[in-house]
């Protein structure tokens, strides 16, 4: 009897000591992760309030300023202003957001090919790139906005409404501050024909469509705090119009949702569109009333569709000598971190979205209080680690609170898969992992990469 309490003891404590150092790698990656991101944004020899890609400057090159990827590490950037507790940090933050916004006014006028608002990105200095790429991108005015409405409602209750009015949101068309522009050109082109996230395939996007309809929702709230009624209300009648169109994006022959629709030009190989985008979607288009929340049938089925699809496809997620699986972008994908003249790979921001996307599950269900089975869901509740006491079959009623610490640990799994391939001394990330080795390849140091450990992070804390 002494011997077995013991020895349960000592599998109990095991299991602790388990959990207490994915818990401590977490910690000590996120300060990491932190540096690192902050040690590309406005560099030494880039614009104040830029964001290089990666300091890779050949094979790739991405010594750019994106503006999707500037827009979403900004924003992770002031989420941590928010959130960190250290004043200098706090004020450092801010005034690099101050930058951004700077700089991202000279980018909405400066010379380009196409109209400035579409261009994907630029040199670190804010001028225009004058090479070919996949032009317009659309995603990137919807995605600054979101990031600079925080910004804004935040200076608003810190009196700093002369600032807003100066240079972020003043009524007056032709608009010369950076939300109004943005949310203009957001408003009358959200339905254009344009390229996707991974600059590859011009058409109908639903990551574009959610986070189009996400900026003018908080866009039409900042116009009425700011007495521009009727833009607020021309917004809002866009956002209902996106929110319509939203709906098609959802294959019921396939059972899932559908990254593109209509395509119009670029990569026409992409055939079964499971895709990630439609997770990064969902994590940053995400809002209040619950349209595609992460507990939405199709989005539970989706994000299930592209697990299964990603761990029978890389050699790595089928060894079992590690936890997890890495997540691609899609499967058709060629793109190797260099080129596209053999395979892709799991890429870090990917994985982190897919545990982020568990851990914004578990939440959404929590606030809920309860998730019905259905049979979309089924398949990804099925694959769950429950508890021996529930019992799962269509139709049945499940308490969240039976669900939440299989959620985590299903979203921790794809964290411990990401630890597993970033540098072991240093926690670096580059963009991808390759698909047979599990070494890293394509941009080093990718900002992407962090901002996206913090956010899904941040998410794990919250739930
Ligand atoms: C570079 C882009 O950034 C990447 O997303 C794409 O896959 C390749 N070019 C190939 O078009
Ligand atoms: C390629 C990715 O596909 C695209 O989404 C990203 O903006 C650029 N690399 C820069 O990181």
């Amino acid at each position: 009897m002494k011997v077995l309490s013991i020895f349960v003891f000592g599998l109990l404590v095991c299991q602790l000591a388990v959990a207490d150092d994915f818990e401590n790698q977490l910690n000590l990656q996120f300060g990491r992760a932190s540096a690192f991101m902050k040690a590309n944004v406005s560099r030494p020899d880039g614009a104040p309030g830029s964001v290089v890609a990666s300091p890779s400057r050949r094979d790739p090159d991405y010594y750019y300023h994106w503006v999707r990827d500037g827009a979403l590490v900004m924003d992770a950037l002031e989420t941590l202003m928010f959130k960190t507790s250290n004043y200098d940090e706090k004020y450092r933050i801010r005034s690099t957001l101050k930058d951004f916004t700077y700089l991202s006014r000279k980018m909405q006028v400066t010379e380009t090919v196409g109209p400035a608002l579409g261009e994907p990105k630029f040199y670190l200095d804010g001028s225009g790139f004058f090479g070919p790429w996949g032009r317009p991108q659309n995603d990137g005015p919807a995605l600054r906005s979101i990031t600079l409405i925080r910004f804004a409602q935040m200076l608003i209750q810190e009196n700093e409404i002369d600032f807003v009015k100066a240079h972020l949101y003043e009524a007056t068309i032709p608009a010369y501050t950076v939300i109004k522009s943005d949310l203009e050109y957001v408003a009358h082109h959200w339905q254009d024909s344009s390229f996707d996230v991974w600059e590859e395939i011009k058409g109908d996007h639903f990551y574009n469509r959610l986070v189009s309809r996400r900026a003018l929702m908080m866009g039409a709230d900042l116009a009425d705090q700011l007495n521009d009624r009727s833009a607020a209300k021309f917004y809002r009648e866009q956002a209902d119009r996106v929110r319509n169109d939203l709906y098609r994006f959802f294959d019921a022959n396939r059972s899932y949702l559908v990254a593109t629709l209509n395509r119009t030009d670029g990569a026409d190989y992409k055939d079964s569109q499971i895709d990630s985008v439609v997770i990064l979607g969902i994590l940053h288009g995400m809002q209040a009333d619950g349209l595609f929340s992460p507990s939405d049938e199709r989005v539970m089925a989706t994000a299930e569709q592209i697990i299964r699809t990603f761990r029978e496809l890389y050699t790595i997620n089928k060894r079992s000598n590690a936890p997890g699986i890495g997540i691609g972008r899609y499967p058709e994908d060629r793109y190797d971190g260099m080129g596209i003249s053999t395979v892709g790979n799991p890429w870090f921001l990917a994985t982190h979205a897919m545990a982020e996307y568990f851990y914004r599950l578990a939440s959404d269900i929590r606030n809920k209080g309860k998730l019905r089975v259905t049979p979309l869901n089924f398949p990804l509740l099925k694959a769950l680690k429950l508890p021996s006491s529930v019992s799962l079959s269509i139709g049945k009623t499940l308490k969240a609170s039976d669900l939440t610490s299989a959620l985590r640990s299903r979203g921790d799994e794809f964290m411990m898969r990401a630890f597993t391939h970033m540098n072991q001394e240093t926690g670096q990330m580059s963009e991808q992992f390759n698909r047979y080795s599990g070494y890293m390849q394509g941009a080093h140091d990718l900002t992407w990469s962090y901002a996206s450990f913090l956010t899904s992070y941040w998410a794990r804390q919250e739930m």
